[in-house]
């Protein structure tokens, strides 16, 4: 019992500059890192989809060829993120995969952006 007591004591006061150290770990990434920004950009979603998507999936969310769906239509929209993420990341049937060419938090960004199209 006060052995137990004695590692209970001389555990705290290690836990919390530990703790502290995280904080302030995670509060400077997260200023200086913009792959951590909680928000997706949809501005810059929108411009990275003119460039790499709207050849096929069209200007407007109109898909332009055979078998890509249309955001503007809500198609294949009823995705979670990340599921959407992985499809565009690793590339569909006719679709290449981004891997490599945009980031995941650029790849979020565009799909923040496909939300905005319906
Ligand atoms: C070469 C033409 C082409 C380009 C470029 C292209 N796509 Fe696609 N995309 C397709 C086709 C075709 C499909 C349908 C794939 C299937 O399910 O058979 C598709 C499917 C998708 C899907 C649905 C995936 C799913 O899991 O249902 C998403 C989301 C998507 N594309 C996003 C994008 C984004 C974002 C870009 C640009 C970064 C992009 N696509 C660029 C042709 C393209």
């Amino acid at each position: 019992m006060s052995r137990n007591r004695t590692e209970g004591k001389s555990a705290r006061p290690d836990a919390m500059p530990l703790r502290t150290t995280l904080a302030a770990t995670a509060l400077a990434l997260g200023a200086s890192v913009p792959s951590l920004a909680p928000a997706a950009d949809v501005m810059k979603g929108g411009q990275l989809y003119s460039v790499h998507c709207a050849a096929c999936h069209g200007r407007n969310g109109i898909s332009v060829v055979p078998n890509a769906p249309s955001f503007g239509r809500g198609e294949r929209m009823m995705q979670p993120d990340m599921a959407l993420l992985a499809s565009v990341r690793s590339g569909r049937n006719a679709m290449p995969g981004f891997l490599g060419m945009l980031s995941d938090r650029e790849i979020l960004d565009v799909i923040a952006y496909l939300r905005t199209l319906r």
